[in-house]
């Protein structure tokens, strides 16, 4: 999957990425200025778990950047992934593994992949 075709997705986890770091250092400084070690401890748990998600966030911004990673879409007919193989051009055609769906991967106007429905 490359960055290209996946503009809501990167934006959105770009969005919950920011959000997590935002999380783990507001955590970490209420852990500080906690005075009771129970809720100080609650804290540094919550800003541990925090970084966690920030941790995976960064992974599959990564992946979804991959030019390695291919780029799959659920078939719009039975819900079965349509692979188009990494970095695929605009208009490369692909065919549903289990139905007689096939189809054209187009890029929209807003930067995403889409599915064209071709005659079968
Ligand atoms: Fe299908």
């Amino acid at each position: 999957m490359s960055a290209r075709g996946y503009a809501r997705d990167l934006a959105a986890l770009r969005a919950d990425l920011e959000f997590e770091i935002a999380a783990v250092k507001r955590y970490g400084r209420m852990a500080e200025e906690a005075g009771d070690p129970q809720l100080q401890a609650l804290f540094k748990e919550l800003s541990v778990g925090e970084t966690g998600h920030w941790r995976g966030l960064r992974r599959t911004i990564a992946t979804v950047e991959d030019s390695a990673t291919p780029v799959v879409l659920f078939c719009p007919l039975c819900g079965w992934q349509v692979d188009f193989g990494p970095d695929p051009a605009d208009g490369a055609t692909g065919k549903c593994p289990m139905c007689p769906g096939r189809f054209a991967l187009r890029l929209d106007a807003g930067g995403d992949w889409t599915l064209e429905r071709l005659a079968p």
